[in-house]
């Protein structure tokens, strides 16, 4: 694994399952040359914690920690022009940070449209953010695209060819994907999903990458389940249940509270298998587990967590390699080096 040129991140429950966190890592510890991301657009909210500063990314990859990491976003994500261009301020990155020319613009009518729309705002619950809107009009074939939009002239990049040539000079690439896996609009609990598909295969042709360059497909569960908005959320508990074991939190995009739920092992498996994922990055641990605060050595786990891995990683056929121990960055536990020796499980 440490020969990897293509990892793939992507969601495994209902998103906001700490992606931000996870990928940051990676580029402070791989140092990938490019980071490309894929998925939905600016409903997506991923949050970066480092040195005690916050940083929350709803367009640009999660890895600008790395400050020789180029930024991309592939033609499949839907922009929002001032967003991008706020957080390219926000991070310094206008240097190394670009979009793919055929991105579908997000303009002020589509968020007016999903706000306004009742099916969409109070049945489906979404983040009022204009992408449902936005890809309709993609599919009618009357959306914008970035090549269109005046200010978004300097950062205009073929994202396909920038990121197949890093992985032709065998360089470490990490496709970041959004949301989760079951706000997928394929195979998700439609209809209360998002708008197109979230898995790995989708996200990686939102950069342009097919199935056949991907080495490591990372899934990202968080040690509970959230959702926000409406669909189905089994073993939901009630909010002051949520708040009583520390599993209250709120949107990052829509500042919603977050519903919860006890970690699910059957969708945790099904994730797996529609994702291909041959590893699980696991987060929050330290909320299941407040002795693991900030620990970095798996032996320093307790006995009852380590049980609690091995029955996610029987039961999912993936290994546990990665495991958030902190809000920080560098809070995590990296058994990927470990855990190369033995086979890296295919799914069963
Ligand atoms: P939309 O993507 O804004 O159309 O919202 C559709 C559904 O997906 C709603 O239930 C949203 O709450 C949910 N959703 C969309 N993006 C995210 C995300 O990044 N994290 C969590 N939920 C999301
Ligand atoms: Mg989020």
């Amino acid at each position: 694994m440490e020969d990897l040129p293509a990892t793939v991140i992507v969601g495994g429950f209902y998103g906001d399952e700490g992606k931000g966190k996870i990928i940051a890592h990676l580029a402070l510890h791989d140092h990938p040359t490019v980071a490309a991301r894929g998925g939905v657009g600016p409903n997506a909210g991923h949050t970066v914690e480092y040195n005690g500063k916050t940083f929350k990314l709803r367009m640009l990859p999660s890895t600008f920690l790395y400050e020789r990491c180029r930024l991309l976003i592939g033609p499949g994500v839907l922009v929002n022009p001032k967003v991008f261009l706020e957080e390219l301020k926000m991070t310094g990155t206008e240097s190394r940070a670009g979009l793919d020319p055929q991105c579908s613009i997000i303009e002020e009518g589509h968020i007016q449209r999903d706000k306004a729309d009742p099916h969409l705002s109070q049945i489906i619950k979404t983040t009022g953010t204009g992408i449902g809107p936005a890809t309709e009009d993609r599919v009618k074939r009357i959306a914008k695209t970035a090549h269109q939009i005046d200010e978004l002239k300097p950062y205009l990049v073929d994202v396909p060819l920038a990121v197949n040539q890093a992985l032709d000079r065998e360089e470490n690439v990490i496709i970041e994907g959004t949301q989760g896996t079951f706000i997928s609009l394929v195979h998700g609990t439609y209809p209360f999903v998002t708008s197109k598909d979230v898995t790995a295969s989708a996200t990686c042709a939102d950069v342009g990458v097919g199935p056949r360059r991907v080495n490591d497909v990372i899934i990202v569960f968080k040690s509970f389940v959230t959702r926000v908005g409406a669909g189905p959320l089994d073993g939901e508990i009630s909010e002051e249940e949520a708040s009583k074991r520390g599993w209250s939190e709120l949107a990052t995009v829509t500042g919603r509270q977050r519903r919860a739920a006890p970690f699910d092992f059957a969708l945790a498996s099904r994730g797996v298998m529609l994702n291909s994922a041959n590893q699980i990055a696991l987060t929050k641990f330290d909320v299941l587990y407040p002795e693991v605060k900030g620990v970095r050595n798996f032996e320093e786990i307790p006995s009852k967590g380590k049980e609690f891995i091995e029955e996610i990683e029987h039961k999912t056929g993936a290994m546990v390699t990665l495991i958030g121990t902190g809000a920080d960055s560098m809070a995590i536990i990296d058994r990927r080096r470990e855990v190369s020796k033995t086979k890296v499980g295919a799914t069963t």
